[in-house]
């Protein structure tokens, strides 16, 4: 029997997807900034509200990109509990990163625990809208105001998440996304940069081609973060159905909720009020003593019984090489983010997962 993964990922209709390449095939314009590329840069707009997008081929690139857009050094303040990427740019850039502990409501920055953490050397801050929730925004940026810090959020989960029918991509002076093919919405590999004006999306647009501002002239030391035609085309198809694929997996979050709800020592988030949620990962956190199994007994037994959750986000950036020696770095500094790295197993959650296989994992977990 095969195994249920974490996620499944959403493709295009092929037929759909064939004429396209046709297109692309007969235009012999296969890169830089094509038709294609402009398509999808303003439906993505309009689909997201925001006011400017610039595409990019992974979510890694605009992290790198929007330190450099903003100038950014010295000290940057971040959570230890997300993916490595968002640490590593910090890294790529010569920026030391000031690990703070996160909100248990939320799973993103304890806003709280931010301004103990501002030094003379900080410069901005990096939140995580981590499975898509929400940080607590307001808060974060009236700390930014009030210290005169930057705010680039990594919103690489937070595809279509909307708070009060405003997307959450507006907050902060930049957001970063991810079309990884793990992603709720996905153009194989692919991201995006949102920003507020014109004149930004100008200067992250030269910066993503080398710093060419032109034929001849370089205004910066650039990167090559280009997406390319052929991953626009499919990029434009997916969005046709990422609607779909978001209720799709709203009514598996329903079902595992509704199914695990009384399950002593497990527990998960609710939806939050006003919030547009894109149900991109379900996690669970397990309460060993009264469940009677520890997260990594139930992990793996899960794997033997073939449903491949994902311990995400286990183990804290702040554990691995490059960042221990931080003083930032303590289990001391970080007690909420270290229990919910201990505790946590994303369930299995897709758009095509089917009902007996939803089931299946409920099963286990009951059992
Ligand atoms: C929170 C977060 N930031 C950044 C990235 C990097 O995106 P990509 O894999 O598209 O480079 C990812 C995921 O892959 C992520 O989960």
């Amino acid at each position: 029997m095969a195994n249920i993964t974490v996620t499944s990922p959403l493709l295009p209709n092929l037929d759909e997807f064939h004429q396209m390449l046709q297109e692309i095939w007969d235009s012999k314009w296969i890169t830089n900034n094509g038709s294609f590329h402009q398509k999808l840069e303003q439906a993505l707009c309009d689909y997201l509200k925001v006011p400017y997008i610039s595409l990019f081929t992974n979510g890694t690139l605009p992290l790198l990109t929007a330190l450099q857009a903003l100038r950014i050094s010295g000290e940057v303040i971040t959570t230890p509990y997300s993916f490595v990427a968002t640490t590593h740019s910090l890294w790529w850039n010569g920026i030391r990163p000031v690990f703070v502990d996160i909100d248990p409501t939320t799973g993103g920055i304890d806003p709280e625990r931010i301004e103990e953490a501002i030094t003379p050397k900080t410069t901005a801050i990096m939140p995580v809208h981590v499975y898509g929730k929400p940080c607590r925004t307001a808060e974060i940026q009236a700390i930014a105001d009030k210290y005169g810090l930057r705010v680039i959020y990594d919103a690489a989960h937070a595809f279509g998440v909307e708070v009060n029918g405003k997307s959450i991509l507006n907050e902060g002076d930049l957001s970063t996304l991810s079309f990884h093919a793990t992603k709720v919405y996905n153009t194989i590999e692919g991201g995006a940069l949102v920003m507020h004006d014109a004149k930004m999306k100008q200067r992250i647009d030269y910066l993503k081609n080398f710093g060419f501002a032109g034929e001849t002239e370089v205004v910066a030391p650039g990167i090559n973060g280009k997406m390319d035609e052929i991953r626009s085309a499919y990029g434009l198809l997916n969005l046709q159905q990422v609607d779909a694929a978001i209720e799709a997996r709203h009514q598996v979050a329903i079902r595992y909720r509704k199914e695990l709800r009384e399950v002593e020592g497990i527990s998960f988030w609710d939806d939050m009020p006003g919030v547009r949620h894109n149900y991109s990962y379900f996690p669970i956190f397990v309460d060993a003593p009264k469940y009677g199994l520890t997260r990594d007994e139930l992990y793996f037994k899960m794997r033997e019984q073939g449903v491949l959750g994902r311990r995400y986000f286990y183990p804290l950036i702040s554990t691995f090489s490059t960042y221990r020696g931080l003083p930032s770095a303590s289990r001391e500094n970080l007690p909420v983010a270290t229990r919910m790295a201990d505790t946590v197993i994303c369930l299995p959650i897709y758009h095509s997962l089917s009902d007996s296989d939803v089931q299946k994992v409920i099963n286990i977990i009951k059992s």
